[in-house]
């Protein structure tokens, strides 16, 4: 079989020839090797990568195998039937790729981009019949949510989910809601502001989404937090910030909130884990979720890479925690990130704290910069890494033959409510 980047990275990092080791022997094995026979229950795992140790909830979609001559496929054939395939469906397919996959998916993404300019660019292409998501669950269901009532979603690996979305549930959302409409109420002390603000990150499932919609709450994502953390408190008086606690404070305190108005919502626990008084005097109330690929980086990384070399750049993702935000230069969307080192002069030294695939990418497409990812460890996310060539030969196979595999399409209530939030968040310049 033809070796990948990532086979590459992972044999020169067990030979000691990379600046790191891998993080899990698992990411040797093929991906499928999770996914669930016929009658069988797949494994409550994520996958080889950063968020595998996370527990899958059990509502989490399964992949089933897929036909054994995919998995059976060399490279070689893959690629040559993916481009066929391409080929053959022309502007009647869009296939849009996130930044954390792998170069084998990426190189397919008829358009790429972080979570808020893929749902932007599912809106921009009405003419095609289907849009191939190679991203995560959430992703795909946004892209129905936006895309017209005609286009159908497709997600190459169904159990290509998001840890950190999976850890905020509607029924524990709507606990806390309950518990807080009794503590706020729902008259406003301040006039015209809603006692508590729902407010999701874009990593969430379509119904948290829609609760926001209902309840006059928004969307945002790491682009665009500030903007809508002011517009939400324009409308409440406190905000309910979930599932990622660290943009939710890392948001937070760039609009000057301090930490102390800032608590943790324990869904497990009595009043989230909080007192009483603790909670009146929060102006955020923030989900503990947390992105298993981002928490990996920490300040010792960083006082590393500033001795190792003097004057690099320090540039991280928010989905990282507090103290490592405000240890590195700059902290941005994936996006950003992007941008940033676009725009670097050529000699400079960059330590990137995001998903591996994108640093490794970075690095191959800026050869005039050194760029390194700030953790040593090769580490990509687990459940972005599902999607595989393979998952993604046959779903394409499959429309050339008329049938539509892995359809991610989210319940039309659902869907008309979380419309309105995302709506809510397009809208915000
Ligand atoms: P962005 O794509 O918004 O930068 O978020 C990163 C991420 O973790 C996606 O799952
Ligand atoms: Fe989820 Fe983190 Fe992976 Fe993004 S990088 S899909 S937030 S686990």
């Amino acid at each position: 079989m033809t070796t990948t980047i990532l086979d590459k990275l992972i044999a020169r990092a067990e030979t000691g020839l990379s600046e790191g080791a891998i993080c899990s022997d698992d990411l040797k094995q093929p991906t499928w090797s999770l996914d669930a026979e016929d009658g069988q229950k797949a494994l409550p795992a994520y996958g080889a990568g950063a968020s595998q140790w996370d527990k899958a909830p059990a509502a989490t979609p399964l992949q089933r195998q897929i036909p054994a001559r995919y998995r059976q496929m060399e490279r070689t054939e893959l690629d040559r039937r993916i481009r066929s395939a391409k080929e053959a469906l022309g502007e009647r397919l869009v296939i849009l790729g996130h930044h954390y996959q792998r170069d084998e998916i990426i190189q397919y993404a008829d358009l790429r981009g972080d979570s808020f300019k893929l749902s932007q660019q599912a809106a921009s292409r009405p003419n095609a019949e289907y849009i191939v998501f190679c991203g995560v669950h959430f992703m795909a269901e946004s892209a129905d949510i936006l895309s017209g009532s005609t286009q159908q979603v497709i997600l190459p690996n169904l159990a290509a989910g998001c840890s950190m979305a999976d850890m905020a549930n509607l029924d524990d959302v709507l606990d806390c809601w309950d518990t807080l409409g009794r503590i706020f109420g729902t008259n406003s002390a301040d006039a015209g502001k809603q006692p508590v603000l729902p407010v999701t990150y874009m990593n969430s499932a379509a119904n948290l989404k829609a609760f926001c919609g209902e309840q006059n709450g928004i969307v945002c994502t790491s682009s665009n937090a500030e903007a809508v953390l002011k517009w939400a408190f324009e409308r409440g008086e406190r905000v309910l910030f979930f599932p990622d606690q660290h943009l939710g404070r890392n948001t937070g305190v760039k609009l000057g909130i301090s930490e102390a108005e800032m608590v943790i919502w324990d869904p497990t626990k009595p009043l989230g884990g909080n007192t009483l008084a603790q909670l009146q005097r929060a102006k955020i109330i923030l989900w503990r979720g947390w992105c298993s690929v981002h928490q990996r980086f920490n300040v010792a990384q960083i006082e590393k890479a500033r001795k190792d070399y003097p004057g690099v750049r320090v540039v991280v993702h928010p989905e990282c925690p507090l103290e490592v935000v405000q240890a590195a230069d700059e902290a941005g969307s994936t996006e950003y990130i992007i941008q940033a080192v676009e725009a670097a002069p050529a000699g400079t030294i960059l330590a990137i704290g995001t998903e591996v695939n994108l640093v490794r990418r970075l690095q191959a497409e800026h050869p005039d910069k050194k760029i390194f990812c700030l953790d040593p460890v090769i580490c990509p996310c687990s459940t972005m890494y599902r999607i595989h060539p393979a998952y993604l030969a046959w779903v394409l196979e499959g429309l050339l033959e008329g049938q539509v595999l892995n359809q991610v399409k989210v319940d039309p209530k659902v869907s008309h409510f979380a419309r309105i939030a995302l709506s809510r968040m397009l809208a915000i310049k």
